[in-house]
Order: structure tokens, then sequence, then C-alpha cells
């Protein structure tokens, strides 16, 4: 018999969230790798979930989003980025089954076979195989610990001809870095003189420390005609399982979005688009966002003590919700092998960023830690990872 799969397929394999999930499970181990909240989301979220299901708003919803939501949506990036080009609801935003459909959409509708695309190593999993199912190429351009810079002259170096567009993913996950403005600059400067688009996945946009601001490199001068930028309800709501994501593109990147997305999903769940259009001018005016960013601040500062009881320095964040630890100093060379060692034998998952590079045994030998948990989460975590010590 041949081979069920495609050929398009070959070489995914299941995700180590997968993986260390299970392993989680069978262990019983304190679950600090995969990125989700494990508390519950507010209360003003829920209930507007609630209400729309209650006031059956539950047969589809127009392909590229409700319309109250797109409205929303622009009126949300106003208020934001009050200096930004303005964004048309109509033509210029489309809603999906999380950033993650929105990333296949946006590959799929930009990337001919052949083309290249570059990304920063550690990248996000599904970027690879998003280029790979569209016949793409990934070009990769590492940043490097314990700050996550990029060589400026590498990223120009992997620019060419075949060059299509760049991913980038700000802030960062796994490293928690944000781009600061002065590097974002350096890339839209390179994208511009490359005719280069943009794919710009920036689902941690709320999440910031330290006052760390968050710049949209479409913001930058002449990039949002070519900027695809990326945003998901999951992360800034504690609703993961949602999967409400959107796109925010000039008319005919959103034009070529939605020719994918249709197709792919064409439409994702009415009555939660509806809560989100409800929940957006409300976090705006009740407060939400600086709470949020407080709450995390000091789930951060916990895990951080946690760590550091246990030997492992963390490294600096600017956002998103993870720390690093570099676990050369605990005698490791390799952070799979950390992992799994952590799950069976200590109790705790975390993830390799390993998983995060095309060629593994080129990674910085780096674990990460999630602390979107409740505070008895990670506090159940330290006398397990104190155990390290010995
Ligand atoms: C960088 C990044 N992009 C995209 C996603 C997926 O977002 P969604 O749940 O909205 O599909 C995640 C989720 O972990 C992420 O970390």
């Amino acid at each position: 018999m041949r081979p069920v799969g495609s050929d398009r397929i070959a070489g995914f394999g299941t995700s180590i969230f997968t993986e260390i999930t299970a392993l989680a499970v069978k262990h019983e181990a304190v679950n600090l790798g995969q990125g989700f909240p494990d508390f519950a989301a507010p209360d003003f979220v829920k209930q507007a979930a609630a209400r729309h299901i209650r006031d059956d708003r539950n047969q589809y919803a127009a392909s590229p989003g409700v319309p109250r939501l797109r409205a929303a949506l622009a009126d949300d990036w106003r208020r934001l980025y009050p200096h930004a080009r303005a964004v048309d609801p109509a033509s210029e935003i489309t809603v999906g089954s999380g950033a993650t459909e929105m990333l296949h959409d946006a590959v799929m509708a930009t990337i001919n076979p052949g083309d290249e695309v570059i990304v920063f190593e550690p990248a996000y999993d599904a970027y690879a195989p998003d280029v790979a199912m569209a016949g793409g190429v990934v070009r990769a351009v590492p940043l490097a610990p314990p700050d996550w810079r990029f060589d400026p002259e590498r990223l120009a170096a992997a620019f060419g001809p075949r060059t299509r567009a760049l991913i980038l993913n700000t802030p960062h996950n796994p490293t928690g870095k944000v781009f600061a403005r002065a590097e974002l600059e350096v890339i839209a400067d390179l994208c511009r003189r490359h005719d280069a688009l943009v794919i710009s996945d920036e689902v941690y946009s709320e999440i910031l420390f330290d006052g760390a601001a968050h710049v949209p490199i479409a913001t930058l001068p002449e990039m949002f005609e070519r900027t695809i930028t990326i945003g998901s309800m999951g992360k800034t709501f504690s609703v993961t399982g949602w999967k409400v994501g959107w796109t925010i593109a000039p008319a005919p990147l959103t034009a070529a979005v939605r020719a994918v997305h249709q197709f792919v999903t064409f439409t994702n769940s009415a009555p939660f688009q509806e809560a989100l259009a409800d929940v957006l001018p409300a976090a705006a005016d009740n407060g939400y966002y600086p709470q949020l960013r407080a709450d995390y601040a000091r789930r951060r500062d916990l895990l951080a003590r946690v760590l550091r009881g246990a030997g492992l320095e963390p490294l600096p964040i600017g956002g998103a919700y993870f720390l690093l630890t570099d676990i050369a100093r605990l005698g490791y060379t390799s952070d799979a092998d950390f992992c799994r060692k952590l799950v069976t034998e200590i109790g705790v998952a975390a993830i390799p960023t390993s998983v995060f590079y095309a060629r593994p045994d080129s990674a910085p030998p780096v674990a990460r830690f999630c602390f979107a948990k409740k505070d008895e989460t990670i506090l159940a975590a330290a006398p397990r990872l104190a155990k390290l010590r010995r």
C-alpha cells in the first residue's frame, strides 16, 4: 500500500507540546509547558459569550467576520495606535479560527512554490509547516541570547531575489523579546528594498512588562501596504479555547487572505465573535489591560523566584508569558533530555526551546516555563524543582 500521508506533510511529526502534555498527564507533573492560562477567564468576557449564545447568535457568521467585531477591531487599532493609518473594517480586517488559521491563510495567500520566507529562530512551531504547505522555503536568521538580538548583516544576507516574505513575531514566543522600534526599522528597510511582505504575529501584544512598548511593524512608514498583522483574543482575554483570531492588512492583501479563509474554515464561531465585539470596548473602559499586565508581572516574579530557588536563573523578558532558563549551568547539554527528565523524574513540565529551531542541535540549551498559571500551580512546582539542586 502507498503511504497514506501526502508528501506535503512528510516530517511534520507530532508536536513537542503533545508529547510533553502526554508525559505531564502520565507522571502527574505540574504543567508549566504548554502556553495556556489555567486560571478562570474574566467574568465580563464569559458573560458576553453566554449572552450571545442565549440571544441565538448561533448560525454562520459572515465569512470575513461579524461586522460589529470588525468595526470594534478597527476602533481598537485607532485607540492603540492613534498616529497610524486608520483601518477600514469592511475591506481590511478578516476574522478566523485563531491566529493559527490566520497564519496559515496569510502564508497560503502570498507564498508561491519556491518562494523564500525569512523567519527569526527560535520560531513558533507553526511557521515552518505553513511555509512548507505552501511549497515555500524557510530562511532562518538567529536571535542570540541573552537579549535575543539579530545581526543586521546576517538578516540582510538572508534576503535575495526569491525572498517573498518575512514572518515576524513580537512580543516573541518563546523568548519574550519585544522588538524595539530601531530593530523594526532595520527589518522594514530591508523589506521595502527587496519588495518583501511581512506577516507579523502579534498575539501577545497586550502582555508587556517594565514599560516595554509594542510597536506593530505595520505602523512604520510605508509598511502598512506590505504587512499582514495577526492578532488573537486567546492570550489577551485568557480564552485560548475560543479561537478567535484576525488579520489586519490593506485591501489587496486582505482579499488574498479571504480567498484562502473562505475554503479553510469559511467562518468561525458567531457567538464568540459577537462576544469579542462587546469585550474590546469594555476592556478599554474598565481598566482590564493595566490589570492584566500587573497580574502577569506578579506571576512572572513568582515563577522567577521559584526558578532561582532551584538554581535556574531566568533570562530577562519584555513580553508574552514565558521565562527561559539556561540549563547548561546544571550540567545538561540537551534541553530535550533535560525536559524529559524534568517531567518524568522531577514532576514539572517545561518545553525545550530547541524544538523552535529547524536544526535542534544549533539551539542554545534553554528550557521554557510558562507562567500563565495560578499562583498555586507555580508554587506547587517549587519543592519539585528544588530537587534539581540535589
Ligand atoms: C506566537 C504564537 N502565535 C500564534 C499562536 C496561536 O494562537 P491561536 O490560539 O489564536 O491560534 C500562539 C499560541 O501559542 C503563539 O504563541
